[in-house]
């Protein structure tokens, strides 16, 4: 278990983390509200060489970021309300071997994404204890 209190230890822990990815690998993002998973998104792709801005996928669900030897993809189940529409959205079409997917609130809908490889939870007590717990699957 990490401590990612502050934004800088945020930072560092997203940058070390990418630097551990593979193209294929489905990375679910797990945590209530405000627990940081889509600042510690931002961080991971500036380490990955997204010069971009990287937005909360919110709204649009799915992000997009063409790098050299794979997409990195970021997604946002919290507004998809019936698994249908992810299935809808083609999803091997952006999650495949050429791509890197991180999932926020994937464990919404378990049985409509692809495996996980590796699970990020995100956990937030009072209001300024932040931890992270990687597990690789
Ligand atoms: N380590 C941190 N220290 C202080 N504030 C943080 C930290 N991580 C995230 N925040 C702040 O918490 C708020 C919610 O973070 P966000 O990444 O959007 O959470 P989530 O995507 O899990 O809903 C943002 O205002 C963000 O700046
Ligand atoms: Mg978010």
């Amino acid at each position: 278990m990490l401590d990612i209190s502050t934004l800088a230890q945020t930072d560092a822990a997203a940058r070390d983390f990418a630097r551990t990815l593979n193209a294929g690998d489905v990375v679910y993002l797990i945590g209530q509200m405000g627990t940081g998973k889509t600042t510690f998104t931002q961080s991971l792709a500036r380490e990955l060489g997204v010069s971009d801005y990287v937005n909360s996928p919110t709204f649009t669900l799915i992000n997009e970021y063409p790098l050299d030897s794979f997409t990195l993809v970021h997604m946002d189940l919290y507004r998809i309300r019936v698994a249908g529409e992810l299935i809808e959205m083609g999803l091997e079409s952006v999650v495949n071997d050429h791509s890197i997917a991180l999932i926020e609130w994937a464990d919404l809908f378990p049985e409509a994404l692809p495996t996980a490889t590796i699970t990020l939870t995100f956990d937030l007590k009072g209001h300024d204890e932040r931890t992270l717990t990687i597990t690789r699957h």
